[in-house]
Formats: C-alpha cells, structure tokens, sequence
C-alpha cells in the first residue's frame, strides 16, 4: 500500500496482482465478460487490504481438543454500499470477501441543469456501530462521491465510519473529495493523470458502467 505526499489520506493499493489485472481492464478489447470478472476479482483483493484494521476481540469456543479464547472481528457486521449502477459490481466482489456483511444502496443521476448528483434511491443498514465501506469504480470530478459520503452523514453515519473504494481515480476528484470529507481514506487501485474535458479519466478504462454491464 503506497501514500501520496500531495493527498494524505489516499492509498494506492499496488499489490502486483492488483496492477495486473487493472491493466487487463484498462485494454479496449477486454470483454463485458473479462471486465466484468476482473472487477470482482480486483474488488475482493482491495477489500482484503481494506479491512486489514478490522478490530478484534476474542470469544471462547471449544476446540475438538480444549477451550481456548479465539480471535473474531468485534462489532456489527461490515455495510457494503454501492454506488449505483457501477458500484454493485465491486460490492460482488467484497461480498466473497465477507459474505456476512450487509448491503446498502445508493443510487444518483446526474441533473441535467445543475450537473450535479441526485439521488433516486437509498436504502442502508443500521447505522449504530457499523464500519461502512462506500464503493465507485471512478473517483473522477468527486461529487458523486462526496454526495454519497453526505447522505450518509444525512443518515446517521458518521465520517469515521466511512471507508471510500475506487478503483481508479483523478487527482482532481481526490482533492474535491479531500476538500469535502478530509478525514475519509480513500482507497484506489490506480492514481490516473487527469480529467479530459468530459470528465473522463485518463488514461482510465472509459465509462465503467457500459463496459461492465455492455451498455453505451
Ligand atoms: N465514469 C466512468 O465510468 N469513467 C470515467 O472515466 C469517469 C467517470
């Protein structure tokens, strides 16, 4: 896991496994089908490093042989919420990891007008005590993130709870998220160079949506 001295609270997941298979869904000829199975597979390996601070406590079970205290995550079961509709993806993916968690649901659209984030749907676990791990495959302009982080916040769940995942990022994204949530870690799998002027990441992978769901 590597920090950024210009953002400090990202970290860019570099396992070499991590990088490989991103950069087999970076390539246009990837099909609906690879992207689709590398994003899970990307996802589950990024939740691994994700949860590695998951607190524990103990709880006393009977081996065949003796009872002994063993180790088990302590607190509420992990919130996996999406980002609709390129999130559910990667939330697949964390799911293997941690069959056990609970899932939520965000859904936004951009206003036509406003060009910022609307949301139409939202449906969340109980809030109490819970880790939340928010997950978009595309940090790009940022607001769709710092909108999903705000309704959270709208529903009880606080900054500190809160865990973001992209898969890869812009710095101009990072920074608008950082400007609004700065105490958020962001975890990403590839800190791109930049935004084009239709707020595409480049180099990117296109629009993560159409690919994984063989949409345009
Ligand atoms: N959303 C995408 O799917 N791709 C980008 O490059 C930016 C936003």
């Amino acid at each position: 896991m590597r920090t950024h001295s210009d953002f400090p609270n990202l970290f860019v997941l570099d396992h070499p496994l991590i990088q490989h298979k991103l950069s087999h869904m970076r390539d246009r000829q990837r099909s609906t089908m690879g992207f689709r199975q590398l994003l899970k597979e990307i996802a589950l390996l990024m939740g691994y490093e994700i949860t590695r601070d998951l607190p524990l406590t103990t709880e006393t079970i009977e081996t065949p042989l003796c009872t002994m205290e063993a180790p088990v995550i302590e607190g509420k079961k992990l919130a996996i919420v999406p980002i609709l509709r390129a999130g559910l993806i990667m939330a697949e993916g964390l799911l293997e990891l941690v069959p056990a968690a609970r899932e939520g649901h965000i859904g936004l659209y951009r206003d036509h007008d406003t060009k910022m984030p609307v949301e139409y749907l939202v449906k969340l676990p109980d809030p109490t005590g819970r880790r939340f791990i928010l997950v978009d495959p595309m940090l790009a302009t940022g607001n769709s993130a710092v909108h999903a982080v705000d309704v959270l916040n709208r529903h009880g769940v606080l900054d500190a709870q809160i865990r973001f995942m992209a898969l890869v990022s812009a710095p101009e994204g990072v920074r608008t998220f950082h400007a609004a949530h700065p105490t958020v870690p962001v975890f990403t799998a590839g800190l791109d160079s930049h935004l084009n002027p239709n707020a595409y990441i480049v180099p990117g992978l296109g629009d993560a949506g159409d690919r994984l769901f063989g949409t345009k």
